[in-house]
């Protein structure tokens, strides 16, 4: 996978920390010794765990240099560790498993979720929020875009179509281990500013892995045809703002005894 360029990926810090705060909330411990933030980016959540849960040790993994450079400059007091998710796993079972934005960069869920959820201790919590927006023009214009263009031979290859199962998926995977399951999905209505930000906030994530598979001018038309399917899929309002409507699954499960 390419490298993650925190400065995209912030540009529309409030927008993603909303789903990332509502997964914090639903998770009931009280006091929990450990707690891991997998995929934890440029590490910009640990002061909020560190406010919740002041006594507890916190170890952020993620596998993006970039990523966890800004994270150890800029919170010192975490732990943080280079690691692919596929295959980290930690020297002792953790009373929180936290992950907002990251698995759905991951294939084999249906193996990797319960595998997850063995890392936790018994009576812990896994908790798990994943984008689901893939059937929205944000995303299919990405397909289109791929499929459209003399791209296609070099950047299909790397299309994942459907990142994350339904949330009946999920529950079906876990149910059989887990005390408690609560599984939801949140349609949050992004109301955004600027020119084209459905583009701008698409380059921050799930556009970049494309983008970087290409060389100049390719990269430069790959990008200007791609924003111009997505600023026709999401015009403006009159008074400026573009709507951005972005489906999120929320997953919170509790390690049987
Ligand atoms: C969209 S960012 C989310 C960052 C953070 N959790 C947040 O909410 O702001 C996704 C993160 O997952 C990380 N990631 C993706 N695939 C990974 C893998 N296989 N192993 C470890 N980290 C991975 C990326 O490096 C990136 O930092």
């Amino acid at each position: 996978m390419s490298d993650w360029d925190p400065t995209q990926y912030l540009k529309f810090a409030g927008e993603r920390l909303r789903p990332a705060l509502d997964l914090l909330a639903r998770i009931p411990a009280a006091a929990p010794a450990t707690v891991v933030d997998l995929g934890c980016g440029a590490g910009n959540l640990a002061p909020l765990f560190q406010q919740r849960w002041p006594q507890a040790k916190l170890i952020g993994v993620d596998s993006s240099p970039q990523m966890l450079a800004k994270a150890r400059a800029d919170y010192p007091q975490a732990s943080f560790v280079q690691a692919d998710f596929a295959t980290w796993r930690p020297d002792r079972s953790v009373d929180v498993l936290y992950s907002n934005a990251a698995l759905h960069w991951l294939d084999g869920h249906d193996t990797l979720f319960p595998a997850l959820l063995e890392t936790v201790a018994p009576g812990g919590w896994m908790a798990v929020q994943m984008p689901r927006n893939f059937a929205a023009p944000s995303h299919t214009c990405v397909i289109e875009t791929i499929e459209q263009g003399p791209w296609r031979a070099a950047l299909e290859p790397l299309l994942r179509r459907r990142p994350v199962g339904a949330p009946q998926d999920y529950w079906r995977l876990l149910e059989g281990r887990a005390a408690s399951l609560d599984i939801c999905e949140i349609e949050y209505l992004q109301v955004l500013k600027g020119e084209n930000p459905v583009a701008e906030f698409v380059k921050g994530s799930w556009l970049k892995q494309f983008l970087d598979r290409l060389q100049e001018p390719e990269r430069g038309a790959f990008e200007a045809d791609y924003r111009a399917r997505v600023r026709a899929a999401y015009p403006p309002e009159a008074g400026g703002s573009t709507l951005f409507p972005f489906r999120r699954l929320f997953i919170l499960a509790q390690r049987r005894q």
